[in-house]
């Protein structure tokens, strides 16, 4: 039809070569016999549209409102305002069915179990997400020790590191879809006898050999943290010996940590404790601290040894120096601030962090392009709330039917899935958007929008999901007195400065722009919910949008730009990348000269270049030049109106002394972030991405 036609004509000249690229390598559609194409870009775009408005005809929606809405979702996605996370391009109408991203897929102490969840049985649960395009991560600690005994064959188990192994050498051999890796988080908790191999197994001599298609991740208590800044010792725990000191024993932990309530204890860890045979030998009534807990431990024999906890975080601090890894998991914030805590504990995290998820849950992604929200009015740059409010709607909307329309590869990820529904609207290109308003990246200024969109963000996507509750139902485990709100635990913005110890305040200029998120009213927001509940468990996350931000054509996540001019190595070839928005900027100062550009694109960088205007060296600070400690504070601003994680890479300069890796690690824990990572410049030899055009 004619409308069809516009699309392609208009459309398609919004995507830049490198999406192009992109979509052609691995999203559109080919036939299996020919190879042809059998779709463009625009095809693609109407094709999830149609999808995933499809889903609403089960609720008895008319065809034409399917259609508008349909017309709706093509036009965000088509526009680039909103974009799903790959699955739901790759897979949507086709004859693989997995839309999510993020999977989290528990490993039990055996090699397989009635209930599916054994070591083998996980390792078969994986193969079947990365085969469609999907992440996963785990928590290994429930598995028992090197050396420890194994009763059934009188042998000596090889320890969960060994384990890791074998996932990551199925994942090596199972490509997503045949068109990208798959990619793993490995949690391991700070208790577990083996961390020590734990920490070292990417590092060192390990370093680019070992797990390569591993993250890796301490889980970081409370305790753990509190006994590093004491310098005190830690006890190292079997699992396999005592249920006080394994999972069960976390639970009181947990209840000792005072996120978990007296009711909670009584009728849902009480009985299912009872179902399992009484398991606990505890007086139930008491509340136990860790300490307390910890002796028990002792006592049944399952304390393997006592290190000193300051030398255990330095040995994590030198691995994440070294090659980045391992990162830390606050598991007490993570499962403190879980709007459904009440279903159970959390120990892990998809691979890039952005999704603390229980066992056997699933998320679905997708994330808005800030940078389409700066317009001009009156001849002055603003922010367009009402616009962003309109398709932060959609946007949950549509995730919300991804949940509908995924066809899940096993039943306990479908269950898991739709017992607490949640999903994960970030957003990318807040770099740009930041240098379209002039505003440097590493300023007060653009934490405290950093701070106010994020607020803006969670009020809307939050307010999106009660009006889906009152057409669709809330989630099947919303528990209106239960569910916890995580803005009763943020941090204002204030205490954000003073714990990281930075003293300038914002300026009038940012305040007036945002000014419009001081006039929501979450009180009101509570009572509707109170109300008529809430569809989505969670509802925001921040992805890192690696690839998505390519197709949209914009600077990834919440990151500061990473080069001005780059190589950019991946699995389909080299693209060489002049930012577009710094060319913009150049030919304003008519230094727009070949030759210049040349210089510039030998190093990627402006901010040693003496000749370049002041303005643009400040505005255009890139991701190794941008100080450690704003790289913190905004992964912190965003996590404070997150009800999931905040995936963001701390982007060290290749000379930064490991000290700086302990700073960043500490200030993490202590401005209520839930996972963080370091990335220290050349410190791996495989990198995606390098400074400078290589000529
Ligand atoms: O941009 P795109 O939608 O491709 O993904 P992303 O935002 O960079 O990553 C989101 C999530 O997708 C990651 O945290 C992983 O769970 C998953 N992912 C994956 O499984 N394999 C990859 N190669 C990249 C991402």
């Amino acid at each position: 039809g004619k409308g069809k036609w516009k699309d392609f004509n208009e459309k398609d000249l919004l995507l830049s070569y490198n999406a192009l690229k992109v979509l052609e390598a691995r999203y559109l559609l080919k036939d299996p016999n020919t190879l042809r194409y059998i779709e463009t870009p625009q095809m693609l775009f109407r094709r999830v549209a149609r999808f995933l408005a499809s889903v609403e005809r089960k609720y008895g929606k008319s065809e034409a409102e399917v259609k508008q809405l349909e017309e709706k979702f093509y036009e965000m996605i088509s526009s680039l305002k909103f974009v799903p996370n790959s699955p739901t391009l790759m897979n949507s109408e086709t004859r693989l069915g997995i839309l999510s991203a993020c999977f989290v897929i528990p490993v039990k102490d055996a090699m397989t179990t009635p209930e599916g969840d054994g070591i083998y049985d996980a390792l078969r649960a994986t193969a079947l997400v990365h085969q469609q395009g999907g992440g996963t991560g785990f928590d290994f600690s429930e598995l028992r020790p090197k050396g420890d005994v194994v009763a059934s064959t009188a042998g000596v188990a090889s320890g969960p590191v060994s384990f890791m192994k074998v996932f990551d050498a199925s994942t090596d051999v199972i490509k997503q879809g045949g068109k990208r890796r798959g990619a793993n988080m490995g949690v391991m908790h700070a208790w577990h006898a083996d961390i020590e191999d734990f920490i070292r197994a990417k590092t060192g001599q390990l370093k680019d050999v070992q797990l390569q298609n591993f993250n890796i991740s301490v889980g970081a208590y409370d305790y753990f943290m509190e006994a590093v800044v004491k310098g005190e010792s830690v006890p190292l725990i079997n699992p396999r010996k005592t249920k006080i000191a394994g999972r069960d024993h976390e639970y009181y932990i947990t209840k000792a940590r005072g996120y978990m309530n007296e009711e909670w204890i009584q009728e849902v860890i009480l009985s299912e404790l009872e179902e399992k045979g009484g398991v606990v030998s505890l007086d139930e009534s008491k509340v136990i601290t860790v300490d307390e807990a910890l002796v028990i431990a002792s006592k049944e024999g399952a304390v393997v040894r006592y290190v000193n906890a300051k030398s255990l975080f330095d040995e994590i601090v030198k691995g994440a120096w070294d090659s980045g890894d391992p990162g830390l998991l606050f598991i007490d914030t993570i499962n403190r601030r879980h709007p459904v805590w009440y279903l159970g504990k959390i120990n892990a995290t998809n691979p890039c962090g952005e999704e603390p998820l229980l066992p056997w849950e699933s998320c679905n992604l997708g994330s808005i392009n800030l940078e389409k929200f700066v317009i001009e009015r009156n001849g002055k740059v603003e922010i367009d709330w009402d616009g962003l409010a309109e398709i932060i709607s959609y946007g949950v909307r549509f995730l919300d039917n991804v949940i509908d329309a995924n066809r899940y590869p096993l039943k306990q990820i479908e269950d898991a899935t739709k017992r607490t529904r949640k999903v994960g609207l970030g957003v990318m290109g807040l770099a740009r958007m930041f240098i379209k308003l002039g505003i440097a990246y590493d300023s007060v200024d653009a934490i405290y929008l950093s701070y106010q969109l994020a607020k803006f963000i969670f009020y809307h996507a939050y307010k999106a999901s009660i009006e889906v509750a009152k057409e669709k139902g809330p989630f099947p485990t919303y528990d209106s007195k239960l569910y916890r709100d995580i803005w009763e635990s943020a941090l204002d913005f204030n205490s954000l400065l003073q714990i990281a110890e930075v003293a300038d305040k914002p300026s009038d200029y940012v305040k007036k722009l945002t000014s419009v998120v001081d006039k929501l009213d979450f009180d009101l927001l509570k009572g509707e919910r109170l109300k008529y509940g809430l569809r989505n468990s969670t509802v925001v996350s921040i992805a890192p949008t690696g690839t998505i931000s390519i197709i949209a054509g914009t600077s990834s996540s919440i990151e500061p730009l990473f080069a001005l001019a780059f190589v950019r190595n991946v699995a389909v070839g080299k693209f060489i990348e002049i930012d577009p928005l710094f060319l913009e900027y150049l030919r304003k100062y008519e230094l727009d000269d070949p030759e210049v550009i040349q210089k510039i694109a030998e190093s990627g960088i402006i901010g040693d270049n003496v000749f370049m205007p002041r303005s643009l060296r400040k505005l255009f600070r890139t991701a190794h030049e941008v100080p450690p400690i704003y790289h913190v504070l905004h992964q912190a601003a965003w996590q404070q109106w997150n009800d999931s994680g905040t995936s963001k890479t701390i982007n060290l300069r290749s000379e930064e002394p490991p000290e700086t890796v302990e700073k960043v690690y500490l200030l993490a824990w202590k401005l209520g972030i839930k996972g963080i990572t370091v990335y220290r410049d050349k410190s791996k030899q495989q990198q995606v991405i390098y400074f400078g055009v290589k000529k």
